[in-house]
C-alpha cells in the first residue's frame, strides 16, 4: 500500500512524477503529493487529498519546474486522508523532504523523544517521525544526509521503503528498504528512477536493481548507482531487465482495467501454460519441481497459504492436490496462520500465494514456515518481488502486471499454475494414470478457448446488471471446486460494488443463511453439470420454496435449471477440477457491470489498495 516514485536526471521531474504516480495509484489513492528541487534550490512541496488527479489540479499554475523529485501515492494507515497527513513530509527547517511506504511501529517513542527536544510535528502520520529524526541526527552531529539516514534507520522499528530530497543537495536522492518493495532504474543517459514497482520505469528504462531489505541506494547525478547497508557496507545487487510491457500497463481501450484484464485471461493462461506444456499436449515439465523434486514429491503434507482471492485459489488447490495426488492439504489464511503456533513438520511443503508477491501477511507466514524448517514453494505473480526471493523455489504465474484492485487474472492463474502443479505431482507419484494425466493435460490447454466462449456471456450480463442493483445482499453458493468460486464472486461483489455479498457452500446454506432468504435477496448459483450437480438442483429448490431469486451458471443445453432459475448464464463444459476457471469468468463479469450501474470506480474502490503491505 502507498506507492512511491522518484527521478533525478537531465529531464523535468514533474511529468514523469505524475505518471509514474498514475501507474501506482492502484496500491493508494486517499491523497498524494511530491516534492521537487527547482534550478534556484527551491524545495518545492505540493500535496491534495483526493487521487493523482486531484493533486495534478492542485499544482495548476504552481511552480512545478526542477529535475529531481519524489512523490507519493496514499493509503492511510496513521492519520486520516488529508493534505497535511499527505507525504513528502517535510523536515522542521523545510530542508529535507520524504516519502514513506509502511509502518514505523516505534514512531510514538520517536516522536515523543523529538517532541521533549523541541520539535513540532504538523502531522498525525507515523513517518512525519523519520523525515525530523533524519534532520535532527543531521544537524545535533554535523553528519551528512547519507550518514544520518544509516543512524536513523538504526533506531526505527517497522517496514520502510523510503526517499529523501535535501533542498542543500540536490544532485542526490537517498532511498531505503526494510520489507516494503523498492526498485531503482537507471539508464546511460544519467537518468535514475525509482519506485514501489518496476511500472513507472518501464517507459524509460529497463535496467532496474530490487533492493534488498536493509539496502541504502544513493542516485547522485553524475554517478554510478552506490548501494550501502545500514552499516555503510558497498552492496552489489543484481541488474535485471524489466520485462513488462507499456501496453500491459494501458487500459487498451477498455474503460477499465478491471474489465481489460476479465478480457485478457484467455491470454494470460496462454501465457502461463507456455514452455510448460509440449507441444503434444502430453507433459508438462516446471522447472521448480525438476529442480526439487524429492522434496515436492515426498511431501507429507500440502500447507497453502495465502489472503483474499490468493486464498480462494488455494482452496481450489487443496481440491487439486487431495483428488489428484493423494496429499493432504491444509489451506491457512496467512495472517491467521502467522499469530498462531502452527504445528509444521520438516517435509511439510507450504506453498505461499501471492499476485503482488509483498503481501506482509504471507510474507510473514513464509518466514515462520521457514524458520520451522518447511520448504517453501511460491506461486507469484509480480516479477522480483519479495516472496519469490524468499522461497525455495516456485512458479511464477506469468499473466502480466494487474492493475485493477480486484484481482481477476491472477486468480485464474493462480488456479492454472496449481493445477499445472497437481498435474505434475500426480503423474510423479503415480496417484493418476497416464491416460488420465495425457487427457487432463490436454484439457488444460482447451480452457483458453473456452473462456473465450465464457466470455461471450459478457453482452447477457451487462443486461442483467441493472436487476441487481438495488440489493442490499446477495449469495453466491457452489459446492466442491465451485464452492470457492462462489467465495470468489461475492469478493469480487463486496469489493466494488459495496453489497453485501457471502459465498456458501450450497448444502450449508439449510444450517443458518436460508434464514436470510426473500424475494429481495439474490442467489447467484454455480450449477454446472458435475458429480454434485443433483444435489446443487435440490438447493436451487430449497431457494426457490422460499421466494428467492435464483440466477444460475449451468453447463450449456442446461434445459432442467433454466426451468427452475430466474435467469441461466451457460458455460462451456470441461472437467470439474477445470471449471472454476470457467465459471469465475461471469461472476467477475456480473460485480462489474453492477459497480458500473452504481457509478462506482471500479479500479479504485474505496478503502483498498492492490498490495497489502501491512499487517
Ligand atoms: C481481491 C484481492 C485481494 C488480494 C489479497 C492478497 O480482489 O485482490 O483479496 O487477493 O490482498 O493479495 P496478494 O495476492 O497480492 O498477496
Amino acid at each position: 500500500m502507498c506507492g512511491i516514485v522518484g527521478y533525478i536526471g537531465k529531464k523535468e521531474a514533474y511529468p514523469i512524477l505524475i505518471k509514474g504516480l498514475q501507474r501506482l495509484e492502484y496500491r493508494g489513492y486517499d491523497s498524494a503529493g511530491l516534492a521537487l528541487i527547482n534550478s534556484q534550490g527551491n524545495l518545492n512541496v505540493y500535496k491534495a487529498k483526493g487521487k493523482v488527479a486531484d493533486l495534478e489540479a492542485y499544482c495548476v499554475g504552481k511552480d512545478i519546474s526542477g529535475c529531481v523529485g519524489i512523490a507519493h501515492t496514499r493509503w492511510a494507515t496513521h492519520g486520516e486522508p488529508s493534505s497535511v497527513n499527505a507525504h513528502p513530509h517535510y523536515s522542521a527547517s523545510g530542508r529535507l523532504a520524504l516519502i514513506h511506504n509502511g509502518i514505523i511501529e516505534n514512531y510514538l517513542t520517536l516522536k515523543e523523544k523529538l517532541s521533549s527536544r523541541g520539535i513540532a510535528f504538523q502531522s498525525a502520520t507515523d513517518t512525519e517521525v523519520l523525515v525530523q529524526l533524519i534532520e535532527y541526527i543531521m544537524t545535533s552531529n554535523d553528519i551528512g544526509l547519507l550518514e544520518a539516514v544509516q543512524v536513523a534507520l538504526h533506531q526505527v522499528i517497522g517496514t520502510y521503503a523510503i526517499a529523501i530530497v535535501d533542498r542543500m543537495h540536490p544532485d542526490t536522492i537517498i532511498c531505503a528498504r526494510q520489507s516494503s518493495p523498492l526498485v531503482v532504474g537507471f539508464d546511460a543517459e544519467d537518468n535514475f528512477y525509482l519506485a514501489s514497482d518496476a511500472s513507472p520505469i518501464a517507459e524509460y528504462t529497463d535496467q532496474v536493481v530490487y533492493l534488498n531489505d536493509g539496502d541504502i541506494a544513493v542516485l547522485q547525478r553524475g554517478q554510478k548507482l552506490h548501494v550501502v547497508n545500514l552499516d555503510n557496507v558497498t552492496q552489489h545487487p543484481k541488474v535485471k531487465q524489466i520485462d513488462v510491457t507499456l501496453g500491459q500497463l494501458e487500459k487498451g481501450g477498455y474503460p477499465f482495467f478491471m474489465l481489460k484484464e476479465i478480457f485478457e485471461q484467455p491470454d494470460c493462461l496462454r501465457d502461463c501454460m507456455r514452455g510448460r506444456i509440449n507441444a503434444d499436449r502430453d507433459k508438462i515439465t516446471l522447472s521448480a519441481v525438476i529442480d526439487f523434486r524429492e522434496k515436492l514429491v515426498s511431501a507429507r503434507r500440502i500447507i497453502i497459504v495465502g489472503c483474499g482471492t490468493s486464498w480462494h485459489a488455494g482452496l481450489i488447490g487443496k481440491q487439486l492436490f487431495e483428488s489428484l495426488c493423494r496429499i493432504p492439504v491444509e489451506v491457512e489464511y496467512a495472517s491467521e496462520f502467522r499469530y498462531r503456533e502452527p504445528v509444521i513438520f520438516k517435509d511439510d511443503v507450504v506453498v505461499a500465494i501471492s499476485q503482488s508477491g509483498e503481501t506482509a501477511d504471507t510474507l510473514a507466514a513464509i518466514e515462520l514456515a521457514r524458520k520451522a524448517g518447511a520448504f517453501v514453494f511460491g506461486i507469484c505473480n509480480a516479477i522480483g518481488a519479495s516472496i519469490p526471493r524468499m522461497t525455495s523455489t516456485g512458479v511464477y504465474i506469468h499473466v502480466g502486471p494487474e492493475i485493477g484492485v480486484a484481482s481477476t487474472k491472477a486468480f485464474t492463474g493462480q488456479v492454472t499454475v496449481l493445477s499445472m502443479l497437481a498435474l505434475t505431482l500426480a503423474n510423479e507419484r503415480h496417484t493418476i494414470s497416464e491416460e488420465r494425466y495425457k487427457e487432463m493435460v490436454v484439457e488444460l490447454t482447451q480452457i483458453p478457448d473456452k473462456m473465450e466462449q465464457a466470455l461471450k456471456t459478457n453482452e447477457q450480463i451487462e443486461r442483467l446488471a441493472p436487476i441487481f442493483t438495488y440489493a442490499k445482499n446477495c449469495l453466491y453458493l457452489g459446492r466442491g471446486y465451485n464452492y470457492p468460486v462462489a467465495l470468489e464472486g461475492a469478493l469480487k461483489l463486496k469489493e466494488i460494488s459495496y453489497i453485501h455479498a457471502e459465498g456458501y457452500p450450497a448444502a450449508e446454506m439449510k444450517h443458518g443463511p436460508i434464514a436470510l432468504i426473500d424475494s429481495e435477496m439474490p442467489v447467484f448459483v454455480i450449477a454446472t453439470r458435475d458429480k454434485l450437480y443433483e444435489k446443487v438442483i435440490s438447493n436451487i429448490q430449497e431457494v426457490r420454496a422460499r421466494g428467492g431469486r435464483v440466477t444460475a451458471l449451468v453447463t450449456e443445453g442446461d434445459t432442467r435449471i433454466r426451468q427452475l432459475a430466474d435467469h441461466v448464464i451457460e458455460l462451456p463444459d470441461t472437467l470439474e477440477c477445470f471449471q472454476p476457471l470457467i465459471a469465475s469468468i461471469p461472476l467477475q463479469l456480473l460485480a462489474y457491470h453492477i459497480a458500473v450501474c452504481k457509478g462506482k470506480d471500479v479500479d479504485r474502490p474505496r478503502n483498498l489498495a492492490k498490495s497489502v503491505t501491512v499487517e
